[in-house]
């Protein structure tokens, strides 16, 4: 059993998403169809939840599933689909939703490929900007904590499937 100390309260979570919602939809000021919010199964579906509940905005979702077989020297290349988006996003504004952005591998290959769909815009908003194992240079327009290091687990964080529903953010110390 793994010892967690709490990092981010369920409080501070709650309240940081409600500007994150609001800070998202200050940023589409002039936007005229829905937004495609896309969320990375399964690591952000507790913050996506939340979050599309805090954009008061026409909104779509959608939700993508990724695999990534990353070694440390080419993680990008590394990374399949295991679940496709349903909606097409050609001529729509996107906002991909992550749990964590670590490496930078799985954001930069997801924005690749949709990007290469003709969207009319893609955006990134991460609960957590972790920077300990930052390889790849990547534009993250929202984030919710940025966090220098240590593994964390709960709020739709996992540690081999385990601690995704806790209310908090814990970090895993031993
Ligand atoms: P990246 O491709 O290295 O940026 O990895 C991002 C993915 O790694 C996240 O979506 C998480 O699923 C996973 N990950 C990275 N750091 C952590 C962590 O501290 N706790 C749980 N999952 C993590
Ligand atoms: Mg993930």
């Amino acid at each position: 059993m793994e010892n967690l100390k709490v990092v981010i309260s369920e409080n501070q979570i709650r309240q940081r998403v409600k500007e994150l919602g609001r800070e998202i939809k200050a940023s589409y000021p002039d936007i005229d169809v829905s937004l495609v919010c896309v969320c990375i199964l399964k690591g952000a579906v507790v913050f996506f939840s939340d979050l599309i509940r805090e954009i008061d905005l026409d909104l779509e979702i959608d939700f993508v599933r990724l695999s990534s077989y990353g070694d440390s020297t080419c993680p990008s290349e590394k990374v399949i689909f295991s679940k496709d988006m349903e909606i097409s996003v050609k001529n729509r504004h996107v906002l991909i939703v992550e749990d964590i952005i670590d490496t930078g591998a799985t954001i930069t290959y997801l924005k690749r490929v949709l990007e290469a769909r003709n969207p009319l815009s893609v955006k990134v908003c991460a609960l957590i900007h972790k920077m300990e194992r930052r390889r790849m240079d990547v534009e993250i327009d929202f984030y919710g904590f940025r966090i220098e290091k240590g593994f964390l687990v709960g709020y739709g964080l996992d540690c081999a499937e385990k601690y995704r529903n806790l209310k908090g953010i814990y970090e895993i110390v031993d």
